[in-house]
């Protein structure tokens, strides 16, 4: 164990947080085991075991190199943050990741987490908030982590379209879409672009929006996130209509990170026109079947979470599985 962990541990020890978080997750892990929330049979019945698909192996062998885990670097960020999606499932996998969650927090804290949605399965309904929410990420909620969520297409169903989400003030929305600042030092800053990629968004207000507001911006780091992928390879695919949207937008603006879910798994893409697309749907609903497309880095579909080191010339992605460990890791430049 090294020295900052024992630290951590005895420190949590008489503090009683570490400790007390895990039997908290053990105990509601086993009672969600057994009673498993039904949600889209045909994807539960076939899940995607964690062992890579064929095309998974393919793609990961290209990255999951030792030459890789030399991304990894002692020097501090300017900025930590994470994220998850379609997490809201009352799931144990979804209290696995959250233990993860929590368990990174305690050797790296991060200071608040971006949902791209799909908070609540299966309507968005505020009710289940407590179960699927607050009871989950707990402890991290105890330690002021905050989360800014955004509306994915579960969550515009029983919720007066988004609207009783929106008003839950521990998921941070201002609106449908929204843009906050975070970082300390200049050249950590990130500007966060929160949008609505459900159909049924105001599109032409929300596009002359988030224009005028990258335009606006003068953080050094912007990062866009929303539910929909524009590019992925797992059961929904990638979204044509919702690319010629956004793309050319985070082309003008030169923005180096678009971080979605939707699809259940994990998928980073190569930069397409300077961005990164990176999939993060492994929050806690049953995983889908992800087969790689030619600009695909890594894909694996697993139940993890992403975080994200913000350092003044590059961000380190890292993806996170339900064990702790870290499963892909990469440098993004910006634009
Ligand atoms: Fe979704």
């Amino acid at each position: 164990m090294k020295r900052r962990q024992l630290l951590f541990t005895l420190g949590g020890a008489l503090l009683g947080i570490p400790i007390i978080g895990s039997l908290i997750y053990d105990a509601i892990a086993k009672s969600k085991t057994q009673n498993q929330t039904s949600y889209e049979p045909a994807a539960a019945k076939a899940p995607v075991a964690k062992s890579a698909s064929t095309a998974d192996a393919k793609v990961n062998s290209k990255v999951n190199s030792d030459a890789e885990i030399s991304l990894e670097t002692t020097e501090e960020p300017l900025l930590r943050f994470a994220a998850i999606a379609d997490n809201g499932f009352g799931s144990a996998d979804q209290m696995a990741v959250a233990k993860s969650m929590w368990e990174t927090y305690q050797q790296k804290p991060y200071a608040f987490v971006l949902m791209a949605g799909d908070n609540i399965y299966s309507y968005g309904e505020i009710k289940l908030a407590k179960a699927y929410f607050e009871e989950p990420y707990a402890p991290l909620l105890k330690e002021n982590v905050k989360f800014y969520a955004v509306l994915g297409n579960h969550d515009i169903a029983k919720t007066n379209n988004g609207l009783d989400q929106i008003n839950y003030k521990p998921f941070n929305m201002s609106d449908r879409y929204y843009t906050f600042t975070k970082g300390e030092v200049a050249e950590g800053t990130v500007e966060f672009f929160a949008i609505d990629t459900n159909g049924n968004a105001d599109w032409e207000t929300q596009l002359a929006w988030l224009d005028l507001q990258l335009t606006k911006s003068k953080a050094p780091w912007k990062i866009v996130y929303g539910h929909h992928p524009l590019y992925s390879s797992g059961r929904h695919g990638s979204d044509p209509k919702l690319a010629a949207k956004l793309s050319p937008l985070f082309a003008k603006h030169k923005v180096p990170i678009y971080l979605c879910g939707h699809d259940h798994g994990y998928e980073r893409f190569n930069p397409i026109d300077g961005t990164t697309y990176i999939v993060n749907g492994g929050g806690g609903a049953p995983l889908y079947k992800f087969t790689g497309l030619p600009q695909t880095a890594f894909v694996s579909s697993q139940h993890s979470f992403m975080t994200f080191d913000v350092y003044q010339d590059k961000i380190i992605t890292k993806a996170i599985a339900t064990d702790g460990k870290v499963f892909d890791r990469a440098i993004i430049t910006k634009v």
